[in-house]
C-alpha cells in the first residue's frame, strides 16, 4: 500500500472521517496545509507525527470538516426556528430578513428558505429575504448552483424533498427557483468589521468561529449585535459560546438550542 493510501486508512480509524465521502483532491490539499503547519515534508512522515501526536488528530478534523454543512444541520434548531420564532416574525413584521453568516455550499440558507417559504404560503404579502455569505469563493459557486447529493438532503422530509428540489437523473437534487429566489449569495470576511448586511431579525452564524481567537469571537459578537435589530435573534452552533465581555450585549432565548435575543 503507498504512503498515501496508509495515511488515509490511520485517517479513517482515529479521525473518524470517510476520506472517500470526499475528493481526493480536497483530502490532499487540507493534509498538505497540516503538513505545511507541522514542518512534516512527506506523507510517511506526517503518518508517524499524526499517531504520536493526540492532539494533532482534533487538529486535522477541524481542518477536513472546515466547509462541512447538512441541510437542517441539528434538527431541534430548525424547529425552534420554525415554531417560535420565524412564524411570529412572519406574522407581525410581515417583512423579515435574515443573515446567514458562513453559510459554506447554501445547505443552512437554502434550510431557512424552505422553513420561510411554507410559513410565507399562510401569509400573502409577507416577503422574506435571505443574505448568506461567507469568505471561500469557491463554497459559493456551489452554493448558487444548488445541486447536492443524497447525503446533503438525507435531512429533507420527503414531501419537502419533492416539493422544493428537482431530483435529476445523475441522482442529484437541485434546488427549486422558488427557494433560490429567497437567498442572495455574496462574498464577505466576518473579520472586515462591516456587516454584510443590517437590521436583520436573526443572524445565524453556526460552526464558523470555532477556528476563531477569543478577540476574533467578541469583536464579531459586537459586530453581530450592531446588525441585529432590537430583539433579533443570534443563532450560534451547538459547540459555540459567547465571550464574558459581550454576554451584556445577548439574552438567553433557547440556551440548549443557542439561541440569543439582542439586548437594546
Ligand atoms: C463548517 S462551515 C459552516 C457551515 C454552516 N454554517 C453550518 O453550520 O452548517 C464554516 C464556514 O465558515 C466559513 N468561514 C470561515 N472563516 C470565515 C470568515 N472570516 N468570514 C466568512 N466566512 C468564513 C468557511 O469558509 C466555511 O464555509
Amino acid at each position: 500500500m503507498d504512503a498515501f493510501s496508509s495515511l488515509q486508512r490511520s485517517i479513517e480509524k482515529l479521525v473518524r472521517i470517510r476520506c472517500s465521502s470526499y475528493k481526493e483532491d480536497y483530502i490532499k490539499r487540507r493534509i498538505l496545509s497540516r503538513m505545511r503547519l507541522t514542518k512534516n515534508e512527506s506523507y510517511e512522515e506526517y503518518h508517524k507525527y499524526l499517531l504520536a501526536t493526540p492532539q494533532e488528530v482534533d487538529l486535522l478534523r477541524n481542518a477536513l470538516t472546515i466547509n462541512v454543512t447538512k441541510f437542517f444541520r441539528d434538527p431541534e434548531v430548525y424547529t425552534v426556528l420554525r415554531q417560535e420564532i420565524l412564524s411570529s416574525l412572519i406574522q407581525k413584521r410581515g417583512t423579515v430578513r435574515i443573515w446567514c453568516a458562513g453559510c459554506a455550499t447554501g445547505e443552512e440558507p437554502y434550510s431557512f428558505a424552505i422553513l420561510a417559504h411554507d410559513l410565507l404560503e399562510a401569509k400573502p404579502g409577507a416577503s422574506v429575504s435571505i443574505y448568506a455569505t461567507d469568505i471561500d469563493r469557491e463554497v459559493l459557486r456551489k452554493a448558487a448552483e444548488g445541486v447536492y447529493d443524497r447525503r446533503a438532503v438525507e435531512q429533507v422530509g420527503e414531501r419537502e424533498l419533492r416539493k422544493h428540489f428537482t431530483a435529476r437523473d445523475d441522482g442529484m437534487f437541485e434546488v427549486k427557483p422558488h427557494i433560490k429566489d429567497l437567498v442572495r449569495f455574496r462574498h464577505h470576511d466576518l473579520m472586515s468589521e462591516i456587516p454584510a448586511a443590517r437590521y436583520v431579525d436573526v443572524v445565524s452564524c453556526r460552526n464558523v468561529t470555532i477556528y476563531f481567537s477569543e478577540k476574533q469571537k467578541n469583536d464579531l459578537a459586537r459586530l453581530f449585535h450592531s446588525a441585529l435589530l432590537p430583539g433579533g435573534y443570534y443563532v450560534m452552533g451547538k459547540t459555540e459560546y459567547l465571550g464574558r465581555e459581550v454576554e451584556h450585549l445577548f439574552s438567553p432565548f433557547n440556551s440548549a438550542q443557542k439561541i440569543l435575543t439582542k439586548k437594546s
